[in-house]
């Protein structure tokens, strides 16, 4: 072997790759805001003279799981009787059926409120999905009283979600909502 190629062979050896850290994407306040007010901007304008509800709410999922950073699923579950079924989202393939009251989304419908979980491993009876989840917020959408499903998002960082999420989402599925119903001619 030539003296070149011991070198090389040393070289390779000593080198050690640096774990990569995954570092929460801290986005501040105020930006945090101005990203909710640009995409209920963006969704009105994705919705504007369109009512197929399979459309919209894939077009939904798309802007929400592609302009929020550190998200690894976006998308609907839809309550038929008992039961919430998937529907549109972004993400890998996920559970098709969530009986009400289990689970985060299930534990949402049921309470009619939308849940923030910092750590999905410490909620009881959370249903695993995509095991990169490590946080999840849940929003329930209504029509008036009645829960029409809920809209679930997904992140690897742990307490990704806060109050400005759940502020921000829940305008979104209002707007969503409103237009379905043709409320906001
Ligand atoms: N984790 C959810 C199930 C849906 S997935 O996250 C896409 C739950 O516990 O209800």
């Amino acid at each position: 072997m030539s003296s070149k190629a011991v070198k090389a062979t040393k070289r390779k050896t000593t080198i050690k790759s640096r774990p990569v850290k995954k570092r929460p994407v801290k986005v501040p306040v105020s930006a945090k805001r101005q990203l909710y007010t640009e995409l209920v901007a963006q969704l009105r304008s994705l919705l504007k003279g369109e009512y197929d509800f399979i459309a919209n709410t894939a077009n939904f999922s798309a802007l929400v799981f592609n302009a929020l950073p550190d998200v690894n699923w976006a998308g609907f579950y839809l309550l038929h009787e008992e039961e919430l079924v998937l529907g549109p989202f972004q993400g890998k393939p996920a559970c098709v059926r969530i009986p009400l009251g289990k689970g985060v989304c299930g534990f949402a419908a049921k309470q009619c409120e939308t849940v923030i979980v910092p750590n999905v491993h410490e909620f009881p009876g959370h249903i695993v999905c995509d095991t990169d989840s490590n946080a999840e917020i849940v929003i329930p959408l209504f029509d008036g009283e009645r829960v029409l499903g809920v809209f679930d998002v997904d992140s690897p960082t742990l307490k990704r979600f806060d109050d400005q999420d759940a502020e921000g989402l829940n305008e979104m599925v209002t707007v969503l909502v409103a237009h379905e119903e043709g409320l906001d001619e």
